[in-house]
């Protein structure tokens, strides 16, 4: 059985004590929940606040995003390494917002997927259609692609840590969400690919998460799927009773 990962994209909201004062509300509200996994990922700025916050509790912490070298002359990144130095135990990798306004690209996504990998950091990959490519009937074509590019030149021990967010852009932000049906054939499209790249095994392990609008109620139906192993939710996680909600499906 995959163990379920609810995850939390803050994106570029809240500053440290909002985030503190999030920490302090939400974790009361799933103190004794083990059925999932909980996540939090935070803008950068915030992170020593939430990882100080989340300290003795079930909670994970991850970045946004990441630079792929170590180190350099690269002003204004981050690297796997330091997510990992204040306590980080995820990483986002390919939103398709980063792929939409900052130019991230499939090879990028690779990059960052094996820097994250080697750093000891769970990465979440991000993939998913654009709406003209679901309306001209190529969802499970770019599925595809994204995929096999992200996973090129991993064993399946390597990429064990791996988690895929399937988060089909036209649901992201909009209230329309996927269907439970449409995200479970997308799940099952990434899946196959996942054994292509790394083998049967990794692949039946390999945790396929939904995005998209996800809210407290459609988490239910949604998270009922069992190709559905988690949700990484934007808008509704910034408040913590609604997160909660989503959490406690
Ligand atoms: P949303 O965002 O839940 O606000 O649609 C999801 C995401 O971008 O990860």
């Amino acid at each position: 059985m995959r163990k379920k990962l609810i995850a939390a994209n803050w994106k570029m909201y809240k500053m440290p004590d909002a985030a503190r004062d999030f920490v302090s509300a939400f974790l009361p509200l799933v103190k004794d929940h083990s059925r999932d996994e909980i996540v939090l990922c935070p803008p950068y700025v915030c992170l020593p606040a939430v990882i100080e916050a989340v300290r003795g509790s079930q909670l994970g912490v991850g970045g946004q995003n990441i630079f792929w070298e170590k180190e350099g002359a690269y002003t204004g990144e981050i690297s796997a390494p330091m997510l990992r130095a204040v306590g980080c135990s995820h990483v986002i990798i390919g939103h398709s917002e980063w792929r939409q306004y900052f130019g991230e690209t499939d090879d990028t996504v690779n990059r960052k997927l094996k820097a994250a990998l080697a750093a000891g950091l769970q990465p979440i990959v991000c993939v998913g259609e654009v709406l003209e490519e679901r309306e001209a009937g190529l969802t499970q074509q770019v599925l595809e692609r994204q995929c096999n590019l992200a996973f090129s030149d991993l064993s399946g021990l390597e990429a064990a840590p791996l988690i895929v967010a399937y988060e089909p852009v036209w649901a992201i932000g909009t209230g329309k969400t996927a269907t439970p049906e449409m995200a479970a054939d997308a799940h099952q499209v990434i899946r196959a690919q996942a054994a292509k790249a790394f083998g049967d095994e990794t692949a039946r392990n390999l945790r396929i998460l939904y995005g998209g609008s996800v809210k407290p109620e459609n988490a239910k139906a949604l998270m009922s799927q069992t190709e559905i192993d988690g949700a990484l939710v934007g808008g509704a996680s910034l408040d913590p009773k609604s997160f909660a909600a989503i959490v406690l499906y």
